[in-house]
C-alpha cells in the first residue's frame, strides 16, 4: 500500500526491526521533519484523519511504533487510544494490573526480574483483544524490552520440523490446567489467589464465572483450585491475515510448570523435545527494540505473541486492550 500520510507521519527505523515476509516489523511512524508537528495535538489530528489507514498499517505490519511524539503520561496515552475508536475490552487473566486512568492500566506488575513468557493476550479466554497498545512512560535503564513474535512463523517452522506431532496435536487439541492458590494461603507469594482472579470469594460464584469463560474447576484440599481448559486449538486462522496459521496457544508457557500444564486433550503428553524446540523457535523469531520515553506500540494480537524481558528498575509501561 502507498504511504499516504506524509503530512502527519514519516516512516522511521528502529534498532531491532526485522523484515518478515516483505513487511517491516515494527513499522516506525515518526513526526515529519518540522518540529512543531511533534506535539500531541497534531498526532491526534493525524490519527483522526487517517483512522482507516492507520488500522490497515497495524494489520499489514502486525506492529506499529509511534516514536518521537510528545506523549507524556496516561492522560495523553488515553487520548490516543480513544482517538483510534476501537472498543475497550476488559482484561481477564492471572496478571496483577492496576487501573491508572480511563482505558489505561499498568502492564503486568509481576516482579521486574522475571521474564513474562510470550503469549497472545488472553489467548485462553473466549473473547480476546484484537489490539494491545503499550505506552512507555519510564523506559528501563537496562532490559525490559517487549519482544514480539510473528505467530505464523512459529507455525511454519514447527510444521517443517515436527509435521507429525503438529498434526497429532492439531487433531486432538490441547488441554491446559492452571492452579490458583487461595488469597488466604499465606505460604505462597505466587500469582493472585482465585478470589482475585474470579472477583469473588464465593466458590459457587467462582465456578459459574469460570464456566462462562469455558473453564472447569476442581477444588483442592489446601483451599486452592485447579482450573481445566480444553480442548483448545493449536493454531487459528483469522480474517484479513493472509490466511496465515497463527500459533494461537500457550503450550510452551504452560507445559510442565509448577502451577500449570499443557497436554493433548485426550491426556497424551506432548513430547518434551517438541516443547523445547518450539521455545527455541519462538525466541529465534522474536523482534525487540529498546523502549524510549513516549513510545506507543500497537500490536496486532491476532498475529503476534509478546512478552517482557527481565528489567532493571525503574520501568513504567502502560497498556490498553481493544476489540
Ligand atoms: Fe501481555
Amino acid at each position: 500500500m502507498e504511504f499516504t500520510c506524509k503530512e502527519y507521519f514519516k516512516v522511521g527505523k528502529c534498532e531491532g526491526e526485522k523484515l518478515v515476509d516483505g513487511e517491516t516489523m515494527p513499522l516506525v511512524l515518526q513526526p515529519p521533519e518540522t518540529n512543531e508537528k511533534r506535539d500531541l495535538e497534531s498526532l491526534i489530528v493525524g490519527l483522526k484523519r487517517n483512522k482507516e489507514w492507520f488500522e490497515e498499517m497495524i494489520v499489514k505490519n502486525s506492529a506499529v511504533l509511534l516514536r518521537g511524539f510528545n506523549v507524556g503520561n496516561a492522560e495523553d496515552f488515553n487520548e490516543i487510544v480513544e482517538t483510534c475508536g476501537w472498543e475497550d475490552i476488559r482484561y481477564v487473566g492471572p496478571a496483577p494490573r492496576t487501573h491508572v486512568h480511563k482505558r489505561v492500566w499498568t502492564a503486568n506488575e509481576g516482579p521486574l526480574s522475571e521474564f513474562i513468557y510470550y503469549h497472545h493476550e488472553m489467548v485462553l479466554i473466549k473473547e480476546f483483544p484484537k489490539k494491545v497498545i503499550l505506552f512507555c512512560e519510564v523506559p528501563p535503564p537496562e532490559g525490559g524490552q517487549t519482544p514480539f513474535v510473528p505467530s505464523f512463523r512459529v507455525t511454519e517452522r514447527m510444521m517443517e520440523e515436527f509435521p507429525e506431532a503438529v498434526k497429532d496435536i492439531e487433531e486432538k487439541g490441547l488441554k491446559y490446567t492452571f492452579t490458583a492458590l487461595s488469597n488466604n494461603d499465606t505460604s505462597s507469594m505466587r500469582g493472585r489467589g482465585w478470589e482475585d482472579a474470579f472477583g469473588t470469594s464465593d466458590r459457587a460464584e467462582a465456578e459459574r464465572r469460570a464456566k462462562a469463560l469455558g473453564m472447569d474447576m476442581e477444588w483442592l484440599p489446601n483451599g486452592g483450585v485447579k482450573t481445566i481448559l480444553g480442548p483448545r486449538s493449536l493454531t487459528r486462522v483469522f480474517d484479513g491475515r493472509k490466511g496465515r496459521k497463527m500459533w494461537f496457544n500457550t503450550m510452551v508457557g504452560m507445559h510442565g510448570k509448577e502451577l500449570s500444564s499443557a497436554t493433548m486433550a485426550d491426556g497424551t503428553e506432548i513430547p518434551e523435545k517438541v516443547v523445547r524446540r518450539c521455545g527455541e523457535i519462538i525466541e529465534e523469531e522474536s523482534i525487540q527494540f529498546k523502549w524510549e520515553k513516549g513510545d506507543v506500540l500497537f500490536l496486532d494480537n491476532l498475529a503476534l505473541l509478546h512478552g517482557r524481558r527481565p528489567s532493571l528498575p525503574p520501568r513504567k509501561v502502560l497498556v490498553a486492550t481493544c476489540k
